[in-house]
């Protein structure tokens, strides 16, 4: 059994914020509320809030605009999330059917009919609920039989979740996974922090690995994965199923998303170059035999630092492409928009590398090579 990649997807919300209008419902949101405590200012109790800038977002992380599911909650001073009514039992999910979305595509480009896909794999940082699984949702939507589970290693569940369906092949427990990345990063988001408001956007992808006798002729050869996970408090999110065992800390900034974004800059620029050099030599490669480095998408000057330490160079965008600057940072759909989009010049036997990394910290590298 020879685990390959046989197609991928994506689905893109039909809504999109620019920085301009980000920055403008911040702005007024920071103004209202320091209307709100203008008492509390003038006595030294409160810090007023600080206008964000468009120059400072493009500047520091190469962020231009984000999809989102719900653009009118996350843009109005009086909301800062987004709108998404709660659905019934009887409806699928809006993470099942994001995911599903880009499921589809993947199927229709390996010409894969869902009765012959194993097992649903949902690798994604933030879950509908707790149980039943969102997998198990997609594989009752897409009628595809067999074994069906959700996992998270937030920014780096999509690569974890590649290796993972490759063993399942590997090992003779499936001939086709669907692995799907439905992200909807708007409703983990503070839209109201300044120092990260801008960071993220929805999405959803997904990756059909499959054995390679069942494959397409134009699939990608796994040539070879790695992760590595290195405990860190740097990116952290509380929320979760035992808050309202102690409700003095319900809605609390920290049960959503937080970082230190200059300390995971530091930290993880070298974690990530050195995980890929080492992967590079086990595999007995030169990084000039990589075509195209597909990083994963948080921020443009942490990506060019990574590309230069691995190929020695500046990188071009042919040989690192970039969708950030429209899609943001997808969390671990990230590196597969970026491989979905900028994969179809690839001939037969060019090398290239998809590479997450994120909270956990969790890094995932995954090369591959194309087939035909
Ligand atoms: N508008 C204007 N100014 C802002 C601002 C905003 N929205 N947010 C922060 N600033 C200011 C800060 O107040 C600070 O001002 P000071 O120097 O006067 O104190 C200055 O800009 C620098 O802030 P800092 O937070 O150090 O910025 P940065 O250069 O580190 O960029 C990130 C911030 C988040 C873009 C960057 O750290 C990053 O992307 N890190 C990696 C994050 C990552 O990959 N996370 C993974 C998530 S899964």
């Amino acid at each position: 059994m020879k685990p390959v990649i046989s197609a991928t997807g994506l689905w893109t919300p039909p809504e999109s914020v620019t920085n301009a209008e980000l920055v403008e419902s911040f702005n007024a949101w920071a103004d209202r509320w320091n209307a709100e405590h203008e008492a509390d200012i003038a006595a030294g109790l409160a810090e007023a809030k600080t206008h964000s800038s468009v120059e400072f977002i493009e500047k520091a992380s190469g962020i231009k605009s984000r999809y989102v599911v719900n653009k009118s909650g996350v843009t109005d001073p009086a909301l800062m999330r987004p709108v998404i009514p709660e659905r019934s039992n009887e409806e699928i999910s809006i993470l099942a059917e994001i995911a599903v979305k880009a499921a589809r595509q993947a199927l229709e480009r390996a010409g894969r009919d869902p009765k012959d896909v194993d097992a649903v794999i949902c690798a994604a940082s933030n879950m509908q609920r707790a149980y039943p699984a969102m997998a198990i949702e997609v594989q009752e939507a897409l009628g595809i039989e067999g074994f069906s589970f959700d996992m998270n290693v937030a920014c780096s569940s999509a690569t974890f979740g590649i290796q993972t369906a490759a063993d399942f092949v590997r090992a003779g427990h499936a001939k086709s996974v669907l692995m799907v990345n439905p992200e909807i990063t708007s409703g983990h988001l503070n839209w109201t922090d300044r120092d990260s408001h801008f960071i993220f956007g929805d999405v959803a992808t997904a990756v059909l690995v499959e054995d390679e006798s069942i494959a397409p002729k134009d699939h990608w050869k796994i040539l070879g994965t790695q992760l590595k996970t290195k405990f860190s408090n740097n990116i952290r999110n509380n929320f979760g199923f035992l808050n309202r065992a102690d409700p003095s800390g319900e809605g609390a900034p920290d049960k959503l998303f937080v970082q230190e974004g200059r300390k995971v800059f530091k930290e993880v620029v070298p974690m990530v170059s050195e995980m890929i050099i080492t992967e590079l030599d086990r595999l007995s490669l030169k990084p000039e035999q990589l075509r195209r480095l597909w990083l994963h998408q948080a921020n443009a000057n942490m990506n060019r630092l990574i590309s230069s330490k691995v190929l020695g160079h500046e990188a071009s965008d042919d040989e690192s492409p970039t969708v950030l600057d429209e899609y943001a940072n997808t969390s671990s759909a990230g590196s597969i928009i970026a491989f979905h989009k900028h994969s179809a010049d690839f001939k037969p036997g060019e090398k290239g590398l998809i590479c997450s990394f994120g909270a956990g910290y969790s890094v995932g590298a995954v090369f591959v090579e194309k087939a035909g």
